[in-house]
């Protein structure tokens, strides 16, 4: 693969990108994006920018002072960022946050790539299809609003959003229904969902996460041959909740595409190109 990469000169025609965030070390999207520009030849460099909560109006500025080609925003940016653009798409309008900004003739647009990101990793990496399913989605916060929109647009059959706070649940499955069948449950329903026909299970929240990855979100006994269960953390990449989904013969789908397919997006709305998808994950594996 190495010997796939051009040699690219940082010189006064390179354009810049990056992410903004608070904190930020622990970023990998420099390191997809970085590779990205790298094999496609592009003269482009990403970096990571510190941007602190009061930060975030002059570091906006900075973007059309300085010609950035567009950023991403991590938290805590995601939904204040909005003050600064021209214009949203439709996927931040049903989400309410904004993972990417493409800054194009003068305008900033945002955009959120995260859940459209997560969708395409089940389409490419599992080739798993949504339409006519039924899919339990597990949280609903700002992770679960992204993944449920960009489901709710792949025509399911039904989706049933869990949550341990159940009117959140609720108000996220009011705001999607005019996209698709939805109703939103406390985490006693389990009794509902194990009386449908599930097809995929989704964990969104931070349970099960390093350091605490002896947690499940979701109650697995009924996990059963032919289920898909995936689970958006990818720290540790095999999650409590995958190991047991494996051992009951479920198919199971790992955090580590969405983030590859999120920067994925932002890359092809920044460029206009394919992103080296492949590329952009094995760099990212090397350093997890
Ligand atoms: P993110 O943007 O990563 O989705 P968030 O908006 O804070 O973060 O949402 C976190 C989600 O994880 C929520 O659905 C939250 O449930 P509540 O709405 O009840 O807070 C869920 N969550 C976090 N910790 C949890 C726990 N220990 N048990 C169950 N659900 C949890």
């Amino acid at each position: 693969m190495m010997n796939d990469l051009k040699n690219i000169q940082v010189d006064s025609s390179t354009q810049i990108y990056g992410v903004f965030g608070d904190p930020i070390r622990q970023s990998k999207s420099p390191i997809i994006q970085n590779r990205a520009f790298q094999v496609m030849g592009i003269n482009a460099v990403y970096g990571a920018f510190h941007v602190k909560p009061e930060g975030l109006k002059d570091a906006m500025n900075g973007i059309r002072a300085l010609g950035f080609g567009g950023i991403n925003v991590t938290a805590p940016h995601k939904v204040r960022v909005m003050e600064y653009l021209d214009d949203i798409d439709e996927a931040v309008r049903y989400i309410g946050a904004v993972n990417t900004v493409v800054h194009k003739d003068g305008m900033l647009i945002g955009h959120n790539t995260d859940g459209i990101g997560y969708v395409r990793s089940l389409k490419e990496d599992l080739k798993y299809d949504l339409q006519g399913k039924t899919i339990v989605v597990v949280g609903a916060g700002g992770a679960a609003r992204g993944v449920v929109y960009a489901m709710a647009k792949e025509q399911p059959k039904h989706i049933i959003v869990m949550n341990r706070t159940e009117e959140k649940a609720k108000a996220l499955a009011d705001k999607l229904s005019p996209l698709c069948s939805i109703e939103g449950i406390g985490l006693a329903g389990i009794e509902h969902i194990k009386q449908q026909n599930v097809d995929v299970v989704v964990n969104t929240t931070s349970v099960g996460m390093a350091p605490r990855s002896d947690e499940m979100a979701i109650d697995p006994s009924w996990f059963h041959e032919g289920l898909i269960v995936s689970d958006l953390i990818y720290n540790p990449r095999m999650t409590k909740l995958l190991e047991v989904a494996e051992k009951r013969g479920a198919k199971i789908h790992g955090g580590l595409g969405m983030f590859v397919y999120q920067g994925a997006y932002a890359f092809e709305y920044w460029t206009g190109k394919s992103a080296p998808v492949n590329d952009m994950r094995s760099v990212v594996e090397a350093v997890l």
